[in-house]
């Protein structure tokens, strides 16, 4: 199963994200079975590390933040299973890119997943102060373990039927 997390500028939400989703799949049935990645709608910080701050905060909660950032292209829609918009903009940038609507089942908001949090999109923290920061981990942290739940469900019904 190879997932996408996508924000604006790929130096944020979406490598917090990825990295979240590793750190959770590690420890769970999965560990063999998710691949992730993350890309950004915009290019302005291609080729960039995470944002330090980002990184402060994910280091907060034990979470190495590793990454390069890179733009979202066409070809992610057939390298990817899942495609997962940290905000309605970045859902709409995906799908302008998408004009058949061939792709659009694979692409979800990545709060959907989240159980504990009552938000609609992961905030940008980009302009704010690092309490931000830690809120997008927080809410990361609980929408990947939603996601990673429902990806085992459907491996063990999968199983079970094979
Ligand atoms: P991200 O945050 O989309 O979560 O990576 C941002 C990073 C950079 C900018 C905006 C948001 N920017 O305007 O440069």
């Amino acid at each position: 199963m190879k997932l996408l997390f996508v924000c604006l500028g790929n130096i944020c939400r979406s490598p917090a994200a990825e990295n979240i989703m590793n750190h959770l799949a590690a420890q769970s049935t999965l560990s063999n079975e998710i691949e992730c990645d993350s890309a950004g709608t915009a290019n302005y910080h291609s080729g960039n590390p995470p944002d330090r701050r980002m990184q402060a905060a994910a280091v907060k909660r034990n979470i190495p933040m590793i990454g390069s950032a890179r733009q979202f292209t066409k070809s992610d829609f057939t390298n990817f299973d899942l495609i997962l918009a940290m905000d309605r903009e970045n859902y709409q940038n995906i799908l302008a890119l998408d004009p058949q609507g061939k792709y659009r089942g694979k692409v979800k908001m990545m709060c959907d997943f989240a159980s504990q949090h009552p938000d609609k999109e992961v905030p940008d923290p980009y302009f704010g102060g690092a309490e931000g920061f830690d809120y997008v981990i927080d809410l990361l942290t609980d929408a990947c373990g939603g996601l990673l739940s429902q990806l085992e469900s459907t491996r063990t019904r999968s199983r079970s039927v094979s």
